[in-house]
């Protein structure tokens, strides 16, 4: 698809997510891409706000998956997240910051240094017991400063700019962000999730700490998250000395 097609750009909306749910009900391909400058509604995961005001990276991908990748699509977002921090990495290596201060948390917060650049949410849509698509949610702090935050998250949020002390081109972040992607998604659709587990296990934080982990259903307990298994779950020793897999909780590290 040529990029100009593929490329929706907006000012401000409620949320690139709708954004792509709209053109994905209108039939717009795999592959196509919403960007804005600003999101007036920007949604985190777990109904939280994700604040984006002008200077960040606000975008989704729309991805239709496949028959075989409906039961995989938990590993999706362990893919989305293993592509956040492979562009970071590029943009750090292109500004002489250590692109190993980058980190990933389960399942798919790019940290640096332990403070949140990049956040990911992906929603799917279901129609009549399918799901025809599912809206990949990629936010990045990039010329947004921590500042423009609320106090209780600025002091674990970072940005491009206030790591770098300078302005990184948006529509190179968008560039780079997408070749990455596209790799990350292509690898999932092939099949094997190996090479995607082994880039995200490389780049975890929080392995032997102490987290907390919060179940749909609000429930919370102390764990030691150990590994991650080949299907992206997260394997947690429990304090009663039992290990499990975990896919559908939230983690918070104890700092
Ligand atoms: C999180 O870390 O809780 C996920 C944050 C996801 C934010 C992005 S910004 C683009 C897209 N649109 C949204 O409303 N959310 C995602």
């Amino acid at each position: 698809m040529p990029e100009t097609k593929r490329i929706h750009r907006f000012g401000v909306v409620e949320s690139t997510n709708d954004e792509i749910r709209r053109l994905g009900l209108a039939g717009a391909p795999d592959g196509t891409i919403a960007v804005a400058a600003e999101q007036r509604a920007g949604r985190g995961r777990r109904g939280r706000v994700w604040h984006s005001p002008c200077g960040g990276l606000w975008m989704s991908v729309l991805v239709r998956p496949g028959a075989k990748d409906i039961a995989r699509l938990p590993a999706l977002s362990i893919a989305a997240g293993v592509a956040a921090a492979d562009a970071l990495e590029k943009v750090f290596v292109e500004l002489g910051l250590p692109p190993d201060s980058i980190g990933l948390s389960w399942p798919n917060d790019v940290l640096v240094d332990m403070k949140k650049i990049a956040g990911i949410l992906c929603e799917a849509t279901s129609v009549e017991n399918s799901i025809p698509f599912v809206a990949i949610g990629i936010g990045i702090n990039v010329n947004n400063s921590p500042e423009q935050l609320p106090a209780e998250i600025q002091e674990h949020s970072t940005s491009v700019k206030s790591l770098s002390g300078n302005n990184w081109p948006i529509e190179k972040m968008l560039e780079i962000i997408t070749i990455m992607i596209d790799n990350r998604i292509a690898e999932f659709k092939s099949g094997s999730l190996d090479n995607i587990i082994a880039e995200w296990r490389k780049r975890a934080v929080l392995f032997g700490r102490n987290v907390i982990l919060q179940s749909p259903d609000g429930n919370k307990r102390k764990v030691v998250p150990v590994d991650i298994d080949n299907r992206g779950r997260l394997i947690v020793h429990n304090d009663n000395g039992s290990t499990e897999s975990v896919e559908f909780e939230e983690t918070t590290l104890i700092r």
